[in-house]
């Protein structure tokens, strides 16, 4: 495939805040039905694109190159549920070969994890993210809308460290009464391990989780918690535009996160664009409406390019940080379209 010349002026929308990851969802169904995501009595069973509705890996390479003209450097391949499309070990070995991506993720469920690590690491994935809202079976399995087992995610998370993923990360979602209990015990399993668990403050996205802000529990709270029983202390974030705080335990156990969208908004630095399995841009995780690229992505990747600046410029989405305004827009994509 023909290589994609950089643009001369890399994307910078309205707010002068740079286009540097893509997230990019390869399929919009999912085995789970995570009450907070796909919610078992409102996303039917068979829910799912028809494969003719799916850009293909020929058109998703593309479009990654010409994401990477843009300024795109960091990729993350999501859902939906990732391993639910067929080869995805060989997109990843396509896009791994992609210049100018040099960060390439995914996050997952990792039910299915256990029978594609390894082949996800031989075709060049370097980093990948779990979803685990609990340890005890009861909850997880609540949680994941009576689909998931903890003990195969646990096998999946197992066969990664393996095939050679030293350090993931481990997504959970923290929701008032619902799984709050399992904060402690998810720290007191991974800690020592080279994992790092991420504490997720539960968000307003989509249309159909009946969210309801007492439902959150605030990172702070979280954070307490967590020092009272092994003491923190912060760390210097990584890059601009973070989205996890880090905090490390005092006594050497490794390192927790914290990403706090809800009581402490990062807007100001976030430079991600999404990309849902049918094609269309999502400025936003809270956007309304996504810019379907099919047409110009039948062009090639230098037209990809082109209308992906323009589209970037146009952007001044901040959605957190005018959440609480009666005027912010209440009509928001779903999360398992653009994976989160
Ligand atoms: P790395 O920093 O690359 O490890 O990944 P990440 O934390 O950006 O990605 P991950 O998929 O693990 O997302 C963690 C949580 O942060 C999920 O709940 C995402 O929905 C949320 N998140 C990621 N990016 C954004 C964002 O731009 N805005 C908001 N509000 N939430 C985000
Ligand atoms: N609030 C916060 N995080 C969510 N995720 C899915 N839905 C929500 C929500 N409503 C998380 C998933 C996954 C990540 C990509 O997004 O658990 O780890
Ligand atoms: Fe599926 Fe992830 Fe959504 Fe849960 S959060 S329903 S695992 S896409
Ligand atoms: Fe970016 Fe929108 Fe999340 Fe704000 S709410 S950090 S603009 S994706």
């Amino acid at each position: 495939m023909d290589a994609v010349q950089p643009l001369p002026a890399l994307a910078q929308d309205r707010l002068g805040r740079p286009l540097h990851d893509l997230r990019l969802s390869v399929i919009d169904a999912c085995n789970f039905r995570c009450g907070y995501c796909m919610p078992a009595d409102r996303i039917p069973d068979d829910h799912g694109l028809d494969a003719a509705g799916r850009l293909s890996f020929d058109q998703i390479e593309t479009l990654v190159r010409g994401f990477a003209a843009v300024g795109v450097r960091k990729l993350r391949l999501t859902g939906g549920e990732p391993l639910l499309r067929k080869r995805l070990p060989e997109l990843v070995a396509r896009l791994a070969r992609v210049p100018g991506i040099d960060d390439l993720a995914l996050t997952t469920n990792a039910s299915l994890l256990a029978a594609q690590a390894r082949a996800l690491r031989e075709a060049g994935l370097r980093r990948i993210t779990v979803s685990l809202d609990a340890l005890d079976p009861a909850v997880f399995g609540a949680m994941s809308g009576g689909r998931g087992e903890v003990g195969t995610v646990l096998r999946g998370i197992a066969a990664a460290e393996e095939a050679g993923f030293d350090a993931l990360k481990i997504n959970c979602v923290v929701q008032r009464g619902v799984n709050e209990d399992q904060v402690l015990p998810l720290l007191q399993h991974f800690r020592g391990s080279g994992h790092v668990v991420r504490f997720i403050e539960y968000m307003d996205v989509g249309t159909c989780n009946g969210w309801a802000p007492a439902q959150v529990v605030p990172s702070a709270e979280l954070r307490a918690r967590i020092d009272a029983h092994w003491p923190l202390r912060p760390l210097q974030s990584q890059y601009t535009g973070e989205v996890a705080e880090r905090h490390a335990f005092v006594d050497g156990g490794g390192e927790v996160g914290f990403v706090s969208s809800v009581s402490a908004p990062f807007c100001g630095d976030c430079h991600r664009a999404r990309v849902s399995a049918d094609g269309r841009l999502y400025t936003c995780l809270f956007a309304a409406h996504g810019h379907d690229l099919k047409p110009a992505l039948a062009h090639g990747g230098e037209a990809l390019a082109a209308e992906v600046a323009t589209l970037w410029s146009r952007r001044s989405d901040r959605y957190s940080e005018i959440r609480g305004n009666p005027r912010a827009p209440r009509k928001h994509i779903e999360m398992y379209l653009i994976g989160g």
